[in-house]
C-alpha cells in the first residue's frame, strides 16, 4: 500500500463494479464516422510538439474530423496543477494523461498529446493500455543546441545558470523512443512538413477516409461517408 505522500496508482477503492455503457465506441465512431485513436507526442520542451499537433488538430478540423489536443503546460494549469517535475510526479503526470487521453480515444476522438513524456516505461505503459492499432508515438526530435538557440520561454537559460532545477535534457534525463512510429526531426522540417508526414501516416493507418476540402469544416463534411462498425 502507497504511504499517504505519494500518489495512488493502484486501485484503492473497494466494493466498485464496472458499469458496462449501453452505447459503446463503435457506435459513437460511426456517429463520427472516423476511429479514434492517440497520437502520442514526445520529446524535449521547445522541440515542436505543440505547434505540430496543433497544425495536424487545425488541418483534420479543416476536413471535419474531430479532435483534442492535451498540452502540457495547459493541462498543468488545472488538471495536474498539483504536480510538479521530480520523477515520481512526471510518472503521475504522464499517467493522469493517459487516463484521459485513453477516454477520450475510446468515445471516437482523434486524440493528441504534447508533453515531454521523458520516461520510456510510463510510454510504453499507456501503449500497452491502449493496445494495438490504438496508439501512434511521434518522437519530436531536434538537437539541444537547436533547443536552446531556439529558448521561447528562457527555461534553457534558467536550466544552465541553475535557477530551474531538474530540466529535461540538461539536469534531468529524457528517454528516446526505441521503436517510434514516426519521428520528426524539426531542425529539418517545418512544421507544415511534418503535419504532411503525419497526415501520410494516418493515411496509412486507415484513419483518415475523407477528401481533403479547402473549403473549411464547414464543405469538407460532405465528403464524409459513414463508415460500417468493424
Ligand atoms: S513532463 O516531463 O512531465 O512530460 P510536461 O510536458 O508536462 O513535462 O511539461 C513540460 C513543460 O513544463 C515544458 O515545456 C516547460 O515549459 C515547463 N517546465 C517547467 N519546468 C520544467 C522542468 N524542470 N523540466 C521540463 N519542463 C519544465
Amino acid at each position: 500500500m502507497a504511504s499517504d505522500n505519494e500518489f495512488a496508482v493502484e486501485t484503492r477503492a473497494t466494493n466498485i463494479t464496472w458499469h458496462r455503457p449501453a452505447v459503446g465506441r463503435r457506435d459513437k465512431e460511426k456517429l463520427l464516422s472516423q476511429r479514434g485513436i492517440l497520437l502520442w507526442f514526445t520529446g524535449l520542451s521547445a522541440s515542436g510538439k505543440s505547434t505540430i499537433a496543433h497544425a495536424l488538430e487545425h488541418e483534420l478540423y479543416r476536413t471535419g474530423y474531430l479532435t483534442a489536443v492535451l498540452d502540457g503546460d495547459n493541462i498543468r494549469h488545472g488538471l495536474n496543477r498539483d504536480l510538479g517535475f521530480s520523477h515520481r510526479e512526471r510518472e503521475e503526470n504522464i499517467r493522469r494523461i493517459g487516463e484521459v487521453a485513453k477516454l477520450f480515444t475510446e468515445n471516437g476522438v482523434i486524440t493528441m498529446t504534447a508533453f515531454i513524456s521523458p520516461f520510456r516505461s510510463d510510454r510504453d505503459k499507456i501503449r500497452a493500455s491502449l493496445g494495438e492499432g490504438n496508439f501512434i508515438e511521434i518522437h519530436v526530435k531536434c538537437p539541444l543546441e537547436e533547443l536552446q538557440r531556439r529558448d521561447p520561454k528562457g527555461l534553457y537559460k534558467k536550466a544552465l545558470a541553475g535557477e530551474v532545477r531538474e530540466f529535461t535534457g540538461i539536469s534531468s534525463p529524457y528517454e528516446e523512443p526505441l521503436h517510434p512510429e514516426i519521428t520528426l526531426d524539426t531542425s529539418l522540417l517545418s512544421p507544415d512538413e511534418c503535419v504532411q508526414a503525419l497526415l501520410r501516416l494516418l493515411r496509412e493507418w486507415k484513419v483518415l477516409n475523407r477528401c481533403a476540402s479547402p473549403g473549411g469544416a464547414g464543405n469538407a463534411t460532405a465528403n464524409i461517408a459513414p463508415r460500417s462498425p468493424s
